[in-house]
């Protein structure tokens, strides 16, 4: 077993190209490979039997759990069946067609048809083309700016990293490209002036993005991009009032809505959408993690009854639509699809997410919240951060040399709980499997306390 273990760690530095990894300390063997053999529940084991409770559920994407046989069951009987079919000129299949049905019944009234693709970032971009497309339709060829916000997170291709709003995904790679704006970020903790209540804050990001808009010209401008809740930005919530002040600005320029709810989908939240949660009314909604568990790839673009008659119109003017890959609504990532969205309404996952969210983010707020390098602790359902300060009373934030989110989930690693050090910031965040229970939340907060008291004191 070691032999075994030694030689894929030696090929996996001499070949693999990881993402979202540093290069070169890997390659050189700096950092440690971890092989990972097995799942069930919300624990993960490594090829050396080392179990860890994953608190951030893979990349808060196993929302249903590992080791769920009947998924497994039903992504063996599609392949066994029909492992492929394309969708192309109107070919479909009984586990596509059906999780079409299952994803516009679950999702808002507005919404009329889903178009899948296989990530969170492939479904952004069709989200950047189909506005384009809708303008063009419409008339309107000037109206194709997208704004997004500064850490708001989409994805890291060539539109959707420029939609991204954080430097890591931009430094190097030429990105953003126009035409991508960003305004700011709805993050009440790091309000640039400190009197302001959270209701003032969300005018302020409305009046800031309303000064955008007029700036640039509001016939310019065709959509909002925004995760309801900041997710990999620092999992943010919304401050009060922040998504109705921002659809009342949007609303007065005609400006279409996308809400990422790549991992809000489909339950985190508590609610079966972020949108709901919050109350938007969004015009296009994006969905992956959730929508399969990543059992197997699949993700999608909501689109709504106003949108989809002026696609219509469109393919009445030009002819089919343009777009289309290989694998939208793979066959066996669709069976996937519909046995996880079965299990949890089985499993009631989502009322799980709303209660069991709650007690655990309390729970973590009565451990760490009063420790002098915590400056909050925030979140919504099964979602939350622990952010870390240098000082409280001036919110003094470490330097980033210091690396002390990273090292806070190291720690935590070694207590055999995998939360994550958030890209930007000292941010650790937690997003667990939505069946994590009582007791599993209490060994993430108990072990979350000893890895922060560890690496900056009681
Ligand atoms: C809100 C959001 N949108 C899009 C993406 C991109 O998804 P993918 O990594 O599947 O391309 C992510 C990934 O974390 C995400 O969190």
């Amino acid at each position: 077993m070691l032999d075994r273990n030694n030689e894929l760690t030696a090929w996996d530095r001499d070949h693999f190209f990881h993402p979202s990894t540093h290069m070169g300390m890997h390659a050189r063997g700096e950092t440690p490979t971890r092989v990972i053999a097995g799942g069930e529940g919300v624990y993960i084991t490594d090829v050396n039997g080392r179990t860890s409770l994953d608190a951030f559920a893979g990349l808060y994407c196993v929302n249903v759990g590992y080791g769920r046989q009947k998924i497994a069951d039903a992504i063996a009987e599609q392949a066994k069946n029909l492992a492929y079919y394309h969708a192309y000129v109107g070919h479909g299949t009984e586990a596509s067609i059906t999780l079409s049905k299952m994803i516009i019944d679950r999702a808002p009234e507005s919404m009329s048809r889903v178009y899948f693709g296989l990530s969170g970032s492939d479904a952004n971009e069709t989200n950047v083309k189909l506005i384009w497309y809708y303008n063009n339709i419409l008339g309107r060829p000037d109206k194709k700016k997208i704004i997004s916000r500064w850490r708001g997170y989409h994805g890291s291709g060539v539109m959707t990293g420029s939609l991204t709003g954080l430097a890591l995904f931009h430094n190097a790679f030429d990105l953003p490209r126009a035409p991508i704006l960003h305004t700011e970020a709805p993050y009440y903790f790091r309000r640039p002036d400190r009197s302001m209540d959270e209701e003032q804050f969300s005018q302020y990001c409305a009046d800031k993005l309303e000064e955008m808009i007029v700036n640039e010209g509001p016939d310019t401008i065709a959509a909002f991009i925004g995760e309801p809740i900041l997710g990999t930005g620092g999992i943010v919530p919304p401050p009060k009032g922040y998504w109705q002040k921002i659809q009342a600005v949007l609303a007065k320029y005609d400006i279409l809505l996308i809400a990422d709810e790549v991992v809000t989908g489909f339950g985190r939240l508590g609610t079966m959408f972020g949108s709901d949660h919050y109350g938007m009314k969004p015009d296009l909604i994006t969905i992956a993690k959730g929508l399969t568990s990543a059992y197997a790839p699949l993700s999608g673009t909501i689109v709504s009854d106003k949108v989809w008659q002026v696609l219509v119109q469109g393919s009445d003017e030009l002819g089919a639509i343009g777009h289309g890959w290989t694998y939208s609504s793979h066959p066996i990532c669709a069976a996937a699809g519909v046995a996880n969205l079965e299990l949890i309404d089985e499993l009631g996952l989502i009322e799980n997410a709303g209660t069991t969210g709650a007690y655990f983010r309390e729970r973590l707020a009565e451990a760490v919240g009063g420790h002098r390098h915590v400056g909050e602790v925030r979140g919504d359902g099964l979602m939350a951060a622990v952010e870390f300060v240098e000082d409280r009373d001036d919110r003094r934030f470490f330097d980033v040399s210091q690396k002390i989110g990273p090292q806070v989930s190291a720690a935590l690693a070694e207590r055999g709980v995998i939360g994550r050090a958030m890209p930007q910031g000292d941010i650790l965040g937690f997003a667990p499997p939505l069946c994590l229970t009582r007791d599993e939340a209490d060994i993430v907060v108990k072990a979350a306390t000893a890895a922060i008291e560890q690496v900056l004191g009681r």
